[in-house]
């Protein structure tokens, strides 16, 4: 290339920029993809996985009515695990003066594991006055966390027509 005086410097300069905004392009494809724009793992709210656990103390409770003892076996595990997620995900709520890390252990360890012998000796009298020891427990912690104007208690319909409760499914093939 031909090269005089003024020129040349130019076409120096417009190079240099052109390799500076590259690397400066560079830098911030590279920050960004290990950076603060990488999506943040999602975590329900306890609410939300207070949700999750009046259904299954619903279903439980239908689930038992029918005899239908596997299934009623298979809720209180299922509400154990989410006791489980709320405790290791939720371990204090804001705001709550009791912290559902302390609170679960002490108020339904017990209850849910003498719910889980009644289901496994199939005896639904015992079951009943269990399940209602496990749903005062649930309402004495939404007192004790400042939620007592949030009550449950036993389903009093089924509100889930899409699934089979009774103990021997028709065939639905
Ligand atoms: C750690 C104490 C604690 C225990 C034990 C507990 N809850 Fe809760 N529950 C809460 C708190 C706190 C909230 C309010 C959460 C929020 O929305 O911030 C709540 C909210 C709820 C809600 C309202 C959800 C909504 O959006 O309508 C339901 C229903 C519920 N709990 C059911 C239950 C059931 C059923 C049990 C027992 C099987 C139970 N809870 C046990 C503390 C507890």
């Amino acid at each position: 290339m031909i090269c005089d005086g003024v020129l040349c410097a130019t076409d120096r300069v417009v190079r240099s920029t052109i390799h500076r905004l590259v690397r400066l392009l560079l830098l911030s494809v590279v920050a960004g993809s290990c950076g603060s724009s990488a999506p943040r793992a999602y975590v329900p709210e306890l609410g939300e996985l207070m949700l999750f656990q009046q259904m299954r103390h619903a279903k439980l409770w239908l689930a038992a009515e029918a005899d239908n003892w596997p299934l009623a076996e298979y809720e209180v595990e299922e509400l154990q695990e989410g006791f489980d997620t709320i405790v290791a995900y939720h371990p204090a709520h804001e705001g709550s003066p009791v912290a559902p890390k302390d609170a679960i252990p002490r108020m339904i360890t017990v209850p849910l594991a003498d719910l889980r012998d009644a289901v496994r000796r199939k005896d639904r009298a015992l079951f009943a006055e269990r399940y209602d020891a496990l749903t005062s427990a649930c309402n004495g912690c939404h007192k004790a966390t400042n939620f007592g104007f949030n009550q449950v208690q036993r389903p009093t319909s089924n509100p889930y027509p899409n699934q089979v409760f009774s103990a021997q499914p028709p065939d639905l093939n």
